[in-house]
């Protein structure tokens, strides 16, 4: 019992000795920590006859309390001092004029999935988002991609030298495809989400760069049907771009995850040099772009997910983003997107306060 006191006393007075935060916590770890000696004492209570516990009990749990308070007062004294020396030396002159013109800029990136929310949430979609280190089964198992499947090898992947503790291969995530997965799994049905967010390949030139952003998008319920898919598809793209002539032509492709799988082309036209959407591919002066791909959500994704594919289906689809923002707003080459030169950020990025909204149009003046 005297140690007891003896070591109690000393503690407290070397809390109240410390004068740093830091000093603090390394005297709390000393006493209240997992190793720490209250801690140890605390335990050996269990091991006591009844007669023992009730003799010792109190006189610890006593120590505890008492060390315990020491600290949270300490802590408290030396926090204060610090809040007083920064009022008295820390000063805002609040009569300083505000800078004639903002400094930073919007990237044109965030500008692009700003509107993107803004316009899927009017027709009722949420935002989700899942890591970009990813592991393969995400990846590419469960959306119906085997370790053997061809489309494996067509994504460039960049793999990590380590396995998961799961004992599956890590990776960039190559498109934001797993994000059907973990949101399926996560939330079950029905659903009505866009993933936007950064996705990695193995390929660099002009237009493709190592880091890129892609948005999906994903809708689970009854009875949904590839004409779901089409009115999204035009409804979204006639938003984006500020244009009721957008036409859309619907070109059956193959993608492991969706079945029946759609690839989206958008008819454009070239003005001054430039490509300007609207109109018909087919059009005089007029071709045809490849978009996006798409399709209904295959069975054995739905199945994957945990989820009943005779009671839920869906659509889906994935568009590059840089992309849409180089149709927006004239850009030409993607590399410069992630360069940071300033001169172009100024040129290209939005002004803070431009914030997209349906009411106000969605692309705002850059
Ligand atoms: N994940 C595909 C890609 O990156 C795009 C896609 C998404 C296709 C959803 C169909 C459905 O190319």
């Amino acid at each position: 019992m005297t140690d007891l006191n003896t070591r109690q006393k000393n503690t407290l007075a070397a809390i109240s000795a410390a004068d740093t935060a830091d000093a603090v916590e390394a005297l709390r770890v000393e006493a209240l920590g997992k190793q720490g000696w209250i801690s140890q004492l605390l335990k050996t209570l269990g091991k006591m006859t009844p007669e023992e516990r009730q003799e010792q009990a109190p006189a610890i749990q006593q120590a505890r309390a008492a060390v315990a308070d020491a600290i949270a007062d300490r802590k408290q004294a030396i926090d204060d001092v610090e809040l007083d020396r920064k009022l008295a030396t820390e000063t805002l002159d609040l009569s300083l004029p505000a800078p004639a013109t903002p400094k930073g800029t919007v990237h044109p990136v965030s500008q692009v999935m700003d509107e993107l929310a803004e316009i899927f949430a009017d027709l009722g979609f949420a935002v989700k988002t899942g890591p970009e280190v990813e592991d393969d089964w995400h990846n590419f198992t469960a959306l119906n991609m085997d370790e053997n499947h061809p489309a494996r090898a067509m994504h460039d992947t960049f793999y990590f030298p380590d396995r998961d503790a799961d004992d599956r291969a890590m990776l960039l995530r190559t498109h934001t495809s797993p994000v059907q997965i973990r949101t399926m799994m996560n939330e079950g049905a029905p659903l009505r989400i866009i993933a936007p967010g950064r996705v990695y390949r193995s390929d660099s030139d002009a237009t493709h760069t190592p880091m890129f952003h892609q948005v999906e998008g994903l809708v689970i319920d009854k009875d949904i049907h590839l004409g779901h898919l089409k009115w999204t598809l035009e409804t979204f793209l006639k938003a984006f771009f500020e244009r009721d002539d957008i036409v859309l032509r619907l070109r059956p492709s193959y993608f492991p995850f969706t079945e029946p799988s759609v690839e989206v082309d958008v008819g454009f036209a070239i003005v001054k040099g430039r490509r300007v959407l609207g109109g018909s591919g087919d059009a005089p002066g007029h071709a045809w772009m490849e978009l996006l791909g798409s399709g209904m959500v295959n069975r054995r994704v739905i199945e994957f997910a945990g989820l009943d594919p005779d009671e839920w289906q869906g659509f889906a689809f994935g568009v590059g983003v840089d992309r849409l923002a180089m149709l927006k707003y004239g850009m030409d080459d993607l590399r410069a997107f992630f360069d940071g030169d300033i001169r172009w950020l100024q040129h290209y990025g939005f002004s803070p306060y431009d914030q997209p909204t349906l009411s106000a149009g969605v692309g705002a003046s850059s």
